[in-house]
C-alpha cells in the first residue's frame, strides 16, 4: 500500500472525543519509549508528524492520523510509566483501557515490544487481557536494528515460546526499525489486508 496522504486529524483526552466517523482504526499500543510514534512516521514517511522523544511518556492522549481520506493510524500513550497517568484501571490507564475494549473505530491493535528485551510481564498481561476480550492483535517486534538479524530471529522465537504457554495459536509477529525503515513493506501490506477483510 502506498500512503500518498497522513495527516494529523485529532487528540482525545476521552474516547468520547474521538472522530466520529466510520473511517477504522489500526492502533498502535505498548510500553513507553517502545518506538510507537517513531513507527507511526516512519509508516507515513513524515518525520515529525507524531511527537517523538527519548523520555517516557511522551504521548499522552489519543492521536487520529487520518491515512489517504480513507482509515486512521492511532498513537496511543504507553503504558508501564508511573507518572503517565493519574486514572488507572489496575495498572492500564482508563484512557487506554476505554479505547481498547468500548471503542468500535478500533480495527486492529498493533502491540509493540523492544526486540532487545526478555518478554515483559506487563507486556504479556496487557496481550492476555486482549485475549480475554477478543480484540484483535498483532505484536511487532520494534528496534530491531539495535539486534543482528539472528539476535532478531532468537528473541522473535523466545517471545513465541513464551506465549504458547498461554495461547494455542501464536498471534502475527512482525519486525521493525524506525531507525532504518526495516519492516515498512510488511507491515503496511498487513494493514492493507486487515482493512480489505472486513
Ligand atoms: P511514549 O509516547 O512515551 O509512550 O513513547 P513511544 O512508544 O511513542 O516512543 P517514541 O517513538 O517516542 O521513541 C522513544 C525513543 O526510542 C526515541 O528516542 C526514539 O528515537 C527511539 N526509537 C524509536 N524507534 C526506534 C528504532 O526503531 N530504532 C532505534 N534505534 N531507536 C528508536
Ligand atoms: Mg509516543
Amino acid at each position: 500500500m502506498q500512503i500518498v496522504k497522513a495527516e494529523f486529524k485529532c487528540s482525545s483526552a476521552k474516547v468520547s472525543q474521538v472522530p466520529k466517523d466510520d473511517l477504522r482504526d489500526i492502533a498502535f499500543i505498548g510500553r513507553s519509549n517502545v518506538g510507537k510514534s517513531s513507527l507511526i512516521n516512519m509508516l507515513t514517511g513524515r518525520n515529525g508528524l507524531a511527537k517523538v522523544s527519548g523520555t517516557p511518556g511522551k504521548t499522552r492522549l489519543i492521536n487520529h492520523f487520518e491515512i489517504n481520506g480513507k482509515w486512521y493510524l492511532v498513537d496511543l500513550p504507553g503504558y508501564g510509566y508511573a507518572r503517565a497517568s493519574k486514572t488507572t484501571v489496575g495498572e492500564f490507564s482508563k484512557l487506554i483501557t476505554d479505547y481498547i475494549l468500548k471503542c468500535e473505530k478500533l480495527h486492529y491493535l498493533f502491540v509493540l515490544v523492544d526486540s532487545r528485551l526478555e518478554p515483559q510481564k506487563i507486556d504479556l498481561r496487557f496481550i492476555e487481557m486482549l485475549g480475554m476480550n477478543g480484540i484483535p492483535f498483532g505484536i511487532i517486534f520494534t528496534k530491531a536494528d539495535k539486534l543482528s538479524k539472528s539476535q532478531l530471529q532468537k528473541s522473535v522465537t523466545r517471545y513465541g515460546q513464551v506465549l504458547k504457554e498461554q495461547w494455542e495459536e501464536l498471534p502475527p509477529m512482525l519486525c521493525s526499525s524506525s531507525e532504518k525503515g526495516v519492516g515498512r513493506e510488511e507491515i503496511l501490506a498487513f494493514i492493507e489486508k486487515c482493512l480489505s477483510e472486513c
